[in-house]
């Protein structure tokens, strides 16, 4: 992957105007980040498979399936037959992170494993160099439009260090809160894939909004 990338939330676009604001950030963006909330493992619930096989059909966009669902193992292959590109689970829903990692990548797609912010982030350490993206939550999952908790950074560092003292290419991505006035100090403390809902969709111009994002990223 490029050296950062960012992924829109469509939990912050207009469903009546799904693909509309689809359309509107597939040429800027790296990634669609698709929020998949169950109501059990999150207190919301957002859609499901039948919604992305039907956004599927009109975009090519890489598409990051972020599944807030308890047993994950149950839907993998539903939602890689639906068109996900990476899979990307929790690891406090699951009691065998290591098979589920098996499974996404032997259905041919990339694998994230995602920490909570009340989950010590070393939680997630035994993964680094198999996955290909570690999500580190940075508000608490289930609801857009929250601000930025300040401690990630600090989990970020540490997740970072541990990634290079191991020289793997693990992707930190990071997701919630994240806007043009944050997005530098995430990258200086070790994020690259951004997922970004309400500061990209809640924009007059969401592919602009994609491009600042970038733009703010690489400043000096
Ligand atoms: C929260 C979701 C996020 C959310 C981010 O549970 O996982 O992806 O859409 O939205 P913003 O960028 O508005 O915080
Ligand atoms: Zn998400």
């Amino acid at each position: 992957m490029k050296d950062i990338g960012i992924a829109p939330s469509i939990l912050a676009a207009d469903f009546g105007y799904l693909m509309r604001d689809i359309k509107a950030v597939e040429n800027n963006a790296d990634y669609l980040h698709i929020d998949v909330m169950d109501g059990h493992y999150v207190n919301n619930i957002s859609f499901g498979i039948p919604v992305i096989q039907s956004i599927r059909k009109y975009t090519d966009m890489k598409f990051f399936t972020h599944l807030m669902i308890t047993n994950p193992e149950q839907y993998i292959k539903a939602f890689a037959d639906a068109g996900s590109d990476n899979i990307t689970f929790h690891v406090e829903c699951s009691e065998d992170p290591d098979a589920l990692i098996d499974e996404i990548r032997a259905l041919g797609k990339s694998a994230g494993i995602s920490v909570h912010p009340d989950t010590p982030v070393e939680k997630v350490f035994p993964y680094i160099g198999k996955v290909d993206i570690i999500l580190v939550m940075t508000v608490y999952p289930g609801f857009g439009g929250q601000g930025y908790l300040e401690s990630s950074d600090e989990r970020i560092r540490r997740l970072r260090k541990e990634i290079d003292d191991r020289h793997a290419d693990t992707v930190i991505s990071v997701d919630g809160g994240v806007c043009a006035e944050n997005i530098k100090k995430i990258y200086e403390a070790g994020a690259r894939l951004f997922v970004a809902g309400s500061s990209v969709f809640h924009a007059d111009d969401p592919a602009a909004a994609v491009d600042e994002l970038k733009r703010c990223c690489t400043l000096s």
